[in-house]
Order: structure tokens, then sequence, then C-alpha cells
């Protein structure tokens, strides 16, 4: 399974998700790729913001190998599955699709644990006490996501 975390910036939101997705699959012993993208070019070759990295640290995840990346066309080649964090970044990614092969592997990763209501992941930028809620949303859709394969 190849799969690619897709926020704003790829330096709050996705790299937790990433981080957190790698860590489980590397504890249920599955062989899976997983990395991480922004829709904008901002960041680009940044490190992960350093709230995301203390948060994961506290939770025993290091996410400090990462690089903020923008999001390209042939990423959807390169990956089975594209979990946006909110609705803006799924408008914004299935904008780059050329076919329904492209648009079928997007999806909002909240849809994970909650089916349908497409739900956001908040953008924690402007909120230092946001990062624990969304590592928590994020750490649950990913279990939820992988139960399916364990
Ligand atoms: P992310 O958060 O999309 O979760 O990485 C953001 C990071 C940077 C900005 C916005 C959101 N920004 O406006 O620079």
């Amino acid at each position: 399974m190849k799969i690619l975390m897709v926020c704003l910036g790829n330096i709050c939101r996705s790299p937790l998700a990433e981080g957190i997705m790698k860590q489980k699959a590397v504890e249920n012993g599955l062989e899976w790729a997983v990395d991480s993208a922004g829709t904008g070019s901002w960041h680009m070759g940044q490190l992960p913001d350093r709230r995301s990295i203390a948060i994961a640290r506290k939770k025993g995840i290091d996410i400090s190998d990462q690089r903020a990346r923008q999001f390209q066309t042939i990423d959807f080649e390169r990956f089975d599955i594209i979990f946006v964090m909110d609705t803006q970044n799924q408008s914004d990614v299935l904008r780059l699709a050329s076919n329904e092969k492209d648009r079928e592997k997007v999806a909002l990763i909240l849809d994970q644990t909650y089916p349908g209501q497409r739900k956001s992941v908040p953008d924690p930028y402007y909120d230092d006490n946001g990062f624990e809620e969304v590592f928590d949303l994020l750490d649950q859709a990913c279990s939820v996501f992988i139960r399916r394969y364990i």
C-alpha cells in the first residue's frame, strides 16, 4: 500500500499523519510506503512545524527527518490512496486529477472515523493548543484505516 497524506503547507497536519500511519504500519508488520505533501509551495524544503515535532515526540514518534514538498500531478501515479486533511485540500487536489481513476484515490482522512460527514482536520497553524486535538483525530483515523489490513 502506498499512501500520501496531503494538507496545505505540509508542515503541521500531513507530517503528523505520515508519522502516525508509518508507525502503525511498522508496529503491525506492514511494508507500506507513506509520504506527505502540501498543496501550497511556501514551505518547500522546511522541517515540520516545531509544534508538530513536539506533539509527535511526546507520543513517541520522530517526524524530524521529514521535509516539506508540494503535491504534484505525478503523485496520482505514485500512490494508491491520497488522504486529504480538509475539504479545501480535497478540491485543490481534485482539480489536478486527469481522470476518474485519479479522483477515486482522493479521500478525506476523517471519513475513516466520521463517514459521510465531510469533516476536516482543523488547521492548527494559528492555534498553539490545536496540535493535541489534531494528533488525536489523525491517530483515530489511521487506526480505523489500518484495522482493515491487520
Ligand atoms: P498545514 O498548516 O497545512 O497543516 O501544514 C499550515 C501551515 C502553514 C500555513 C497554513 C497552514 N501557512 O499559511 O503558511
